[in-house]
C-alpha cells in the first residue's frame, strides 16, 4: 500500500482517553502487532441497527462503510433465524439437511445457466483458494504443479491464505507476488489497455513455460479504486480462455445486489452483446449478514474434475447456523427490495458527491469519490462528525463508500452534509 493509511498509529496512543488507551494497549498485548484499528481515534462499537451503530458511550454513528451486515446491522429476521437454528442444532455438511439444499437451489438460480454447483467455505479467502485450486487442476489437466499462471489487477486483494496472499498485491506488494503471477493495470480511460495488458501477461507467462490458469478480478475493482464497467474485461476473458485459462469472478465485495443491478458484478458486462459468464464465482462477506459463510460456484463439469482428485469437506463451511443466516439474508434482500434501494439511493448519492465537485464513480451502493492526498484526514474528520467511511485506490486518494443496503436518502443527505463540512 503506497498511500497513507486510515489506520490508527500505535505511536499516538497518548492522545486517547484513558479508557480507550487501556483497551488499545491490552489488545495489542494479546492480538499482536499485525492487526490494525481504523481511525486516529479508534472506535469501540457495541451495538447496531440498520445503518446505524453506537459506541460504548451511546454515541450514534452513520455506517457508510460496512458491507458485511449488508441487509442492516442486527436485522431481526437474520438474528431470529440464527438463534432458532442454534437452539435446534448446528452441524456440518456430512449429514443430510434440507436447509442447505433449499438455499443452494435458490442461490444457483441467481447465476447464469450452467453454473449449477456450489461449495461452501467460511471466508472469501478460502473460496478464492478453492477456486484457484480448481482452475489450476483444470488448466494443467489434473496434474497441477503449482506453476500454473494467474493474472490479477495491480492493486488486487483476494484474501489471506498463502496461495491467495501470493496473488494479492494490495496485501504483500507487487514484489512479493508468486513467480507465476502477473499483474495488469485496470485503466478505465483507455478502452484497449486492459485486454492488451492481459494478452501481454499471457505471453510473458508462456515465454517462461507457465500455463495461464486463471484471470481473477474483483468485478467492482474495489481495491483498485472502485471501477465499475472497466472497458476490455470481456475481451480479456476471451483471451484467457483461448490460452486455456479460466475466468474467476471474485464477487466477495460487489455480490449480493450491492451494485444495484441484479445480484452480481459480472452481470454489468456484455449486456449489449453476449453476457459475461464466469467459469467460477466466489462470494463471501455479505452472504450471511455477518455470520462467516462464503462459497465457490461453478459448472458441475469443473467440480467433477476437481472431485476426481480430491474430496472436499470444510468443518464450518455450510454449517446449519450459517445456512440459516444466509437464507434469511437472501429473503430480506428480496422482500425489502434492497437491490432496487441500492440502485436508487446509490444514484442519488453519486449525484450529490458530484455536486460537491468530487470526481466520483461507482454503481449502486459501492462508490469511490476522489478527494486527493487528504483522503485519510477527511475520513478521520468524518468519523469525528459521526459518519463512517474509508479510503481506497493504489494511493488511498479516494473515499470508499459502501454502506449497509437499507441506506436511505436521509442517510445519503446526512453523509453529504458531513462530507461537505469535512472537506
Ligand atoms: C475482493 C475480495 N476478495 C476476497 C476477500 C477475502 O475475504 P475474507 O476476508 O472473508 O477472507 C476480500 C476481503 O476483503 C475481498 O475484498
Amino acid at each position: 500500500m503506497t498511500g497513507p493509511a486510515t489506520y490508527f498509529d500505535p505511536q499516538r496512543a497518548d492522545v486517547l482517553d484513558a479508557e480507550t488507551r487501556m483497551l488499545v494497549e491490552r489488545r495489542a498485548r494479546v492480538l499482536g502487532s499485525a492487526y490494525r484499528l481504523f481511525y486516529e481515534q479508534p472506535l469501540e462499537l457495541v451495538r447496531g441497527s440498520g445503518t446505524l451503530v453506537w459506541d460504548r458511550d451511546g454515541t450514534e454513528y452513520l455506517d457508510a462503510y460496512n458491507n458485511v451486515p449488508s441487509v442492516g446491522h442486527a436485522h431481526p429476521r437474520v438474528v431470529e433465524a440464527m438463534a432458532k437454528q442454534a437452539a435446534a442444532l448446528t452441524t456440518h455438511t456430512r449429514y443430510l439437511s434440507e436447509g442447505i439444499v433449499d438455499y443452494s437451489e435458490q442461490l444457483l438460480d441467481t447465476l447464469p445457466e450452467g453454473i449449477d454447483n456450489v461449495m461452501y467455505t467460511c471466508t472469501g479467502s478460502e473460496a478464492n483458494d478453492l477456486a484457484l485450486r480448481i482452475a489450476k487442476l483444470v488448466a494443467s489437466d489434473g496434474q497441477s504443479t503449482g506453476q500454473e499462471g494467474v493474472i490479477v489487477t495491480s492493486n488486487a486483494y483476494h484474501g489471506v491464505t498463502t496461495e491467495i496472499a501470493a496473488i494479492s498485491p494490495a496485501l504483500v506488494g507487487v514484489d512479493s507476488l508468486a513467480p507465476w503471477v502477473r499483474t495488469v493495470d485496470p485503466r478505465p480511460d483507455d478502452p484497449e489497455h486492459f485486454a492488451a495488458s492481459v494478452k501481454a501477461a499471457i505471453s510473458e507467462l508462456e515465454i517462461v513455460g507457465i500455463r495461464p490458469a486463471a484471470l481473477i478480478v474483483d468485478t467492482i475493482f474495489a481495491s483498485d479504486g472502485v471501477l465499475p464497467d472497466l472497458p476490455g474485461l470481456v475481451d480479456a476473458v476471451a483471451a484467457v480462455r483461448t490460452a486455456g485459462g479460466l475466468f474467476i469472478a471474485d464477487e466477495v465485495q460487489p455480490g449480493f445486489g450491492r451494485l444495484g443491478h441484479g445480484m452480481w458484478g459480472f452481470e454489468r458486462y456484455g449486456l449489449d452483446g453476449a453476457p459475461l459468464r464466469p467459469d467460477l464465482v466466489t462470494v463471501g462477506k455479505p452472504m450471511g449478514n455477518g455470520q462467516p459463510i462464503a462459497a465457490v460456484m461453478a459448472p458441475h463439469e469443473l467440480i467433477d474434475r476437481f472431485s476426481e482428485q480430491s474430496r472436499y469437506f470444510n468443518t464450518f463451511g455450510g454449517s446449519s447456523v450459517s445456512i440459516a443466516a444466509a437464507q434469511a439474508t437472501l429473503d430480506v434482500l428480496r422482500d425489502e427490495q434492497l437491490i432496487e434501494n441500492a440502485r436508487d439511493v446509490g444514484d442519488y448519492l453519486l449525484g450529490g458527491l458530484r455536486t460537491l465537485g468530487l470526481e466520483s464513480r461507482g454503481a449502486g451502493l459501492f462508490i469511490g469519490a476522489e478527494v486527493g492526498p487528504d483522503a485519510v484526514a477527511v475520513v478521520n474528520r468524518m468519523r469525528e462528525r459521526r459518519v463512517l467511511v474509508s479510503t481506497t485506490g493504489p494511493a488511498n486518494t479516494a473515499l470508499k463508500i459502501r454502506p449497509p443496503l437499507p441506506f436511505s436518502v436521509d442517510d445519503a443527505d446526512r453523509l453529504l452534509t458531513e462530507l461537505e463540512q469535512s472537506l
